[in-house]
């Protein structure tokens, strides 16, 4: 097998983040160099404490965690409590975690894990708002040359917001980050709602996950019933998006997904469509393309692929 690639991982859990994290934690072609939780879906206190427990559900309990940014770079923060519970994670059974946060903060934990590392080594994978990633770029403009690629869950274009009608909420909660991501001049993969919204749990889907019978599935399914819940009524679906595990999925199974290099920028300005992502998909402008944008998928076989790893854990 080629050589595991090195990840560091920023996410807000989250259901779907949660889902993201059991793909990522059992995947023998990453290599984990540690997860930073950020305020997002829900206060940096419960995405932290989320995150400790989810990986200790795992067993990864060799991963180092840290904590990262409370609030977004200019605005205040905007969470999800309706649509991921008050915890988050509702579905999900609490315990107290044995694992704890790192000393270090968590942008100072990636400004170092950067520098100690070869030009062009580094894979982001970032499925909340980008504060930390846009806060390490703004401290430390020197890493960016180590970053291989930032692979995003973000952002919408064909598809409507699903936070106000323009905007997709981890870009909406913290759009100055965005754009200072977006600006980074490193490979950016970006999956946004064009792609995520056709990647839909349902029934018989949760069903065959958690009829795997381990501690992980189980916990997967229990949160896939809550967020279903509230997602098939907003979606008339029969269930919920799994937006954040397109990221690590691709990293997987790339051939899974079909995306178009793009340029995309982002609203900061207006309140009205603050957090859009403007996607020149059909090149429409002479900008250059600064993302691959993810706008297909096969759902069946992204499925397939999520029990399938599901079923590792013992
Ligand atoms: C994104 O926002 C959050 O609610 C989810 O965890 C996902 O990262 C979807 O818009
Ligand atoms: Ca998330």
């Amino acid at each position: 097998m080629t050589k595991p690639i090195p990840v560091i991982i920023d996410c807000d859990p989250g259901q779907d983040d949660a889902i993201m994290l059991f793909l990522a934690l059992n995947a023998p072609e990453l290599d984990i160099r540690g997860i930073v939780a950020v305020g997002g879906n829900v206060p940096l206190a419960r995405t932290r404490l989320n995150l400790a427990m989810l990986v200790e559900t795992t067993r990864r309990t060799d991963v180092k965690l840290y904590s990262g940014a409370i609030r977004p770079m200019v605005r205040d923060l905007v969470t999800a409590e309706e649509v991921h519970g008050i915890t988050g994670i509702n579905g999900f059974e609490f315990f107290e975690p044995e694992m704890k946060m790192q000393d270090i903060h968590g942008v100072d934990f990636i400004v170092e894990n950067l520098r100690g590392a070869r030009d062009n080594e580094i894979t982001i994978i970032a499925t909340g708002p980008l504060t930390n990633i846009a806060m390490a770029l703004v401290k430390a403009p020197d890493i960016a040359d180590k970053i291989k690629q930032i692979v995003i869950m973000g952002g919408a274009s064909f598809e409507a917001g699903n936070v106000t009608p323009s905007a997709e909420f981890n870009i909406y909660v913290d759009p100055h980050a965005c754009d200072v991501v977006l600006k980074c001049q490193r490979p950016i993969i970006m999956f946004g709602l064009d792609v995520t919204h056709k990647v839909m749990t349902n029934p018989a889907r949760v069903a065959a996950i958690r009829a795997l019978g381990n501690p992980v599935s189980e916990a997967a399914a229990d949160m896939l019933d809550y967020f279903g819940k509230h997602d098939s009524k907003k979606y008339s679906s029969g269930g919920a998006p799994l937006h954040d595990p397109c990221t690590v999925a691709w990293l997987l199974k790339p051939e899974l997904f079909e995306l178009k290099p793009c340029h995309v920028a982002v609203e900061t300005g207006s309140e009205l469509t603050m957090g859009h992502t403007a996607v020149d998909f059909w090149q429409v402008t002479d900008n250059t393309a600064n993302v691959q944008w993810a706008y297909d998928v096969n759902a069946d076989r992204f499925f397939d692929l999520l029990t399938e790893r599901l079923e590792q854990y013992q």
